[in-house]
Order: C-alpha cells, then structure tokens, then sequence
C-alpha cells in the first residue's frame, strides 16, 4: 500500500513538473503552463495599436521570421485586433514582458522596446526550433502550450567576448554567433579586435595597421580532422573594413546588442608597433606581429607624447564607427620593463616624481578615459588597470570606468565594487568554474588541442556562481553581470570555435539572465538537450559532453 502510494505521488509529482517544463532559456522568472494549447491559424495578425515606431518595428520582424520559418501569412496591423496583441504597460522591467497565451490568442506586455523584444524572442523559442532558426517548414504544426510567462534578467550586462586578433573569423562567422546570443537573450558583444598576433580594425589614417599590422608571419591551426600543424606561410592581411564593422554594429542593433569595440593598449600592442615601431620603446629593433602565446614585453612608449596621440587617433576614428556608450581600452598583461629601459619614461617618472613605473600606465588610462569621456564614451578596462601591483587607483578611476574582472576575477570584482566602479564578471579559471569558454570542457583522450587542462566542463560553468553570498548587500549594484570570454590562440577554425563555446555561451547567457535561486544544472542540460534542434538547423558544431 505504502509503495502504491509513493508510485502515485511519484507519478503526479512528475506529471506536474512535465506539465511546467517549457524549453525557454535562460529560464525565466516565472512561467506557468496551464491547460489547453493555441495552434497559430494560416492567417493571423500582430496588432501593435498606437505603439512608437521602434516596437512596431519588433512586431514586423517578428512576423516577418515567423512567415519565412512557417508558410503562415501572419501580418502586423496598428489597427484592428489581432491573434498577438501587444500592451504597453509601465510596470514591467527594463528589459521585462509578460505573455500570456490561451487557446483565444497571445498577448504581449512590456514597457520597454527591448522588452517587446524579448517577449518574441520567448514566443519564437517556444515554438518548434526552426522558427527561432529560421528555417522553411510547412509540413510542421505551430503550436504553443498555453502558458504565463513573467520574466526580466538579472543582470543588465550578458556579454560575448570574441578575440579575432589571434586568429581572424568572417563577418559571416560573428552573425552565427550573434545570432546565438540573440536567441539566448544576450546583449553586449564585445568585440576583441586588436592584440599582439594581428590588428584587425581598418584604421584610414594609419593604413600600415592593416597590413603590416594584420599579417602574422606564421599561423597554428587546430584542425578538427587533420589535428594540430602550423601553416608556415603567413597569415594574412586579415582585417575589418569600416562598412563591415558598420554591419556588425547593425545586425547587432537589430538584435538589440549592443557592440564594445576593444583596442587593447597599452600592453597587447605589439601587431600596433610592428606597424609603427616608431611608437614602440625601442625603435631601433622593430617588433613582428606575434605568432605565439603569453604576454610580450613590448608595449606602447606611453611617454611619447607622439604615440600617445596615435593611440588617440585610433579610438577617435572607431568611435565614429561604434555608436555604443562604451569603449574597451584593455589594459590587462602590461609588463613595465621596457619603459625601465626607455629614457622618455625615465624621464617622465622622474619629472612628475611618480612612485613607480606602473603609475605610467595608470596615468595614461587616465588620459585615455578623459579622452574617450570628451567623445561620449565611458571606458572599459581588465583588472589588472586595478589589480597590478602600483596601480594609481584614483588616477585609474577618475572617469568611473567599468572593470572586466578575470583574474583574479572575484578580488577584483569586490576590489571594483568597493571602489564604486561597476564591474564585470568573466572568471579565468577556479576549481568552481570558469567563463573563458574557449577552454578546454573534457580531459577525454582524442580532444583537440587548445588552452586549459580540460576541467572548464559545461557543469562548472554552469554552476560557477558570479556574486558570492558573501557580497554586501550594498556593493551588489556594482556587479554590472557577467561575460562568456573566448579566446583564439589556439582557435582557428569556425568548427572548433563553435564546438568550445557552445553550449558554455548559453550557460553564461542563463547566469546573466536567470536568478541564482532558479538555477539548475540538470534542467539546463534537459533544455540544451532539446536545444540540439535548434543547432542542427543552424548547422552549428557544438561539444557534445554532456548529453
Ligand atoms: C585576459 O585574459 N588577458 C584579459
């Protein structure tokens, strides 16, 4: 009898939890899945009423995936009333919406236009994959559950960083990933442009950075099939043209991402210097454009009043070209040997009776924040502009940049925070997890080569918890949210790109977006399961780990 009764509370506890399972990530705040389903009719239309512009824009893309993945003739009317209505109402997040869908339609609330956005990116989630994929299929019936969904993220920041200095991607490869984030519900793409291995934004003034600058002498591929060789011919030149990064911007906008262009300086500037080694701390010995790893001691003569204004002149022009509110100026891995050696910073520190050689660079973020500020621009920084031993807080702070946190990530977040400067996090490595999600994820034999010892699994990165509970309650407005970081030493290929980051990338997208209470890794790797479809579609590779 007893072991009846447990069958059967058993049986209704799952009925019940099968009954409340909608494959929506990042799981949302709320949703309620009720009795009944609503199957979308050959004809229907969005009635978007009075709505601004900018939101009936939303409901027009909306309608115009859903038609191209479905055969459906659905149309979006100001007037009459429609199957989809959409309501604006003044309580919901900034970036929060309501849907409700019953066996008599759908209606969609939001206050905001990136909430409206939102809300039909859920409702193309809900249906089958190939409607947030965008693929033809008419056999198919579009059904959605009838369902409640109250949701907004937790955090206003979920990023994307993607370094295509070490090895350059197609601006086709950004829109596959773009497109990721988008259907993930993530909103800032930080775009890692230019390093020590290759310059890759189009600078007018300074044409030598896309040549010289952008063609390493010697390129290492991981190839998924053929394993690990180096090309021995170089690479290159490789590198954005203005009307390309343009088109990132856009297709990013209409994704509602914003786009942060990243140059990093001082240090990570060597591809700069082989360009235009006149700005460099020796230019009697000219750099090359790095084909290794690590960190290069070469860096910017920042006491150069001459390469101070290059380095101006390059975040001017691109500031033209990226219209965000932010602006990375790196500042992570800058050794200050060679500023030791150099006579203009000898002199510099001594002149200003600064107390170290690390205040040259603090000195110089604060130029650079105060420029970029004049501009409109608010600067980003890594930690180590905080975290390096000497660093001149006050100086680097000036201008209330936001501080990349990495490593060590977490003492520098509560570091950042304590300092009233918002931060970001995107830990490096911890045996708690890490968001560098070009790591490796398995120690199996017969994975490729790349960087990491295979411990950064998709469960440590899911479970990896970006606010301690140990944060004071007032320094947790200054955890702005948190980054997938993925970086392309070893990374070459668009295969082994996507087999990294996916399905880490939607992970991260889940801790930015879902309360730290609402997390559970089994229900994620349940989602992602389901989630497979949706990759196929898109002919994504993606690790298969953890299914
Ligand atoms: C970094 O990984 N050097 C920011």
């Amino acid at each position: 009898m007893k072991k009846t009764l447990t069958a059967l509370l058993l049986a209704t506890a799952l009925i019940a939890s099968a009954q409340s399972f909608v494959n929506l990530t990042p799981r949302p705040k709320s949703a309620v899945v009720n009795d009944g389903q609503l199957t979308l009719p050959p004809r229907l239309t969005v009635a978007y009423g009075s709505l601004p512009d900018s939101i009936s824009r939303e409901a027009a893309r909306f309608v115009s995936d859903l038609n191209a993945a479905t055969g459906l003739q659905a149309e979006a009317h100001s007037t009459g009333d429609g199957l989809i209505r959409l309501r604006h109402v003044a309580d919901c997040a900034a970036e929060g919406y309501r849907l409700q869908v019953t066996t008599q339609g759908i209606l969609v609330e939001a206050t905001t236009t990136s909430g409206f956005f939102y809300a039909f990116q859920s409702l193309k989630k809900i249906l089958p994959a190939n409607v947030m994929a965008r693929r033809y299929d008419a056999g198919k019936c579009y059904t959605l559950p009838c369902i409640t969904v109250q949701d907004e993220p937790r955090f206003a920041y979920r990023g994307f960083m993607l370094d295509v200095s070490r090895h350059f991607f197609p601006v086709s490869e950004l829109k596959r990933m773009i497109d990721l984030m988008a259907a993930y519900k993530m909103n800032y793409f930080h775009w890692h442009l230019t390093d020590d291995q290759g310059w890759r934004a189009e600078i007018e003034e300074y044409p030598r950075l896309t040549t010289v600058g952008a063609t390493a002498p010697n390129c290492r591929v991981v190839d998924m099939q053929r394993g690990t060789y180096w090309t021995d011919r170089p690479y290159g030149p490789y590198f954005y043209t203005k009307t390309e990064m343009r088109e990132v911007v856009e297709y990013c906008a209409q994704r509602h991402i914003t786009v942060i262009p990243e140059v990093d300086m001082p240090g990570h500037f060597v591809a700069a210097l082989a360009a235009y080694p006149e700005y460099s701390c020796d230019p009697a010995n000219p750099p090359s454009v790095w084909t290794k790893g690590g960190v290069s001691r070469e860096v910017l003569n920042v006491a150069n009043p001459r390469a101070v204004a290059f380095a101006k002149h390059i975040l001017g022009e691109l500031c033209d070209i990226f219209p965000g509110p932010y602006f990375h100026i790196g500042g992570d891995e800058c050794p200050t040997d060679a500023w030791k050696q150099n006579a203009d910073c000898q002199r510099l520190v001594e002149s200003e009776g600064l107390p170290n050689f690390r205040t040259l660079q603090s000195r110089f973020i604060e130029d650079m924040t105060t420029y970029l500020a004049e501009r409109g621009k608010r600067t980003i920084l890594w930690n180590e502009s905080i975290t390096a031993q000497g660093a001149d807080l006050e100086r680097v702070g000036r201008n209330r940049p936001i501080i990349f946190c990495w490593h060590p990530c977490q003492r520098a977040a509560r570091m950042a925070a304590e300092q009233g400067l918002l931060n970001v996090v995107t830990e490096f490595h911890t045996n708690a997890g890490s968001y560098y999600i070009n790591r490796k994820q398995s120690t199996a034999p017969g994975e490729p080569d790349g960087a990491g010892q295979g411990d950064d699994t998709v469960e440590r990165c899911y479970n990896y918890v970006p606010v301690p509970t140990d944060v004071p309650e007032a320094l947790q407005p200054f955890y702005w949210g948190v980054q997938a970081t993925f970086w392309c030493e070893w990374v070459a290929t668009a295969d082994y790109l996507e087999y990294l980051a996916l399905p880490r990338l939607m992970a991260v997208a889940e801790a930015g977006w879902t309360q730290q209470a609402d997390k559970d890794f089994q229900d994620f790797r349940r989602r992602m399961s389901l989630d497979r479809e949706l990759l196929d579609l898109g002919g994504y590779n993606y690790g298969k780990h953890i299914f």
